[in-house]
């Protein structure tokens, strides 16, 4: 059985920002989790989605990556619709929901201010990401969900954005990985239709095709 978390510090304090950020959540909500979001699923899957950051009363209140969260409406949505989860999706880290061949995980593991980490908590954090991709012994494809999820991952795999920049759709073989790139599932996406629930399922069939090229372990 391989090790369901890469090892972060349950009170990690790298981030003296997001440190700040979340004594304060702490102080208003006492019952949330309120500490870095570990990820969800099996190491042993081959597929990774990697999100922006936990949401504040989203993945920050649940614990579970996408959890809570409008975003993650959506994407559980799909995972259900494409075989990539079994239950249902209930909003909280106990509905039973269990994910196939697949883990969830984030860019950035504390919720910053507003949505939006800076560069250098991206590059801080990504550490873990990046010790995340190495863990996963079957991992081969890789779906990024918005633009920093997909620079972030695609430099930890010896990639440059500014030879393949984030384009909705892309899909980039770096080495033995296949990374594809969508827009977030966030709600401002899906209400400006930038996003729509369509297109992202053209998105989890690119996915489950580069899947189904895989053999499985
Ligand atoms: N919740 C997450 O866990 N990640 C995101 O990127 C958005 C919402």
């Amino acid at each position: 059985m391989l090790f369901h978390q890469v090892h972060v510090p349950p009170v990690c304090s790298l981030c003296s920002r997001l440190c700040a950020f979340r004594d304060q959540n702490r102080a208003q909500n006492p019952l949330y989790h309120n500490a870095p979001v570990p990820a969800f699923g099996d190491l042993s899957a081959r597929l990774l989605i990697v999100g922006l950051a936990p949401g504040l009363s989203g993945a920050n209140a649940t614990g579970r990556p996408f959890t809570g969260d409008d975003a993650g409406q959506v994407l559980y949505a799909a995972l259900l619709a494409h075989g990539l989860a079994l239950g249902d999706y209930r909003g909280h880290a106990h509905d039973g929901l269990r994910l196939m061949d697949t883990r969830i995980t984030n860019t950035v593991r504390c919720v910053p201010p507003n949505n939006r980490p800076t560069p250098l908590e991206i590059r801080t954090c990504g550490f873990f990401l990046d010790q995340e991709i190495h863990a996963m012994p079957h991992l081969s494809v890789i779906l990024t969900l918005g633009k920093v999820a997909y620079e972030t991952t695609l430099k930890i795999l010896g990639g440059n954005p500014r030879q393949t920049p984030f384009v909705h759709g892309r899909v980039v073989q770096q080495g033995p990985y296949t990374l594809i790139a969508s827009y977030h599932t966030s709600r401002y996406n899906i209400n400006t239709k930038r996003l729509t629930v369509e297109m992202f399922d053209a998105i989890m069939g690119t996915v489950s095709t580069s899947l189904a090229a895989t053999p499985r372990p």
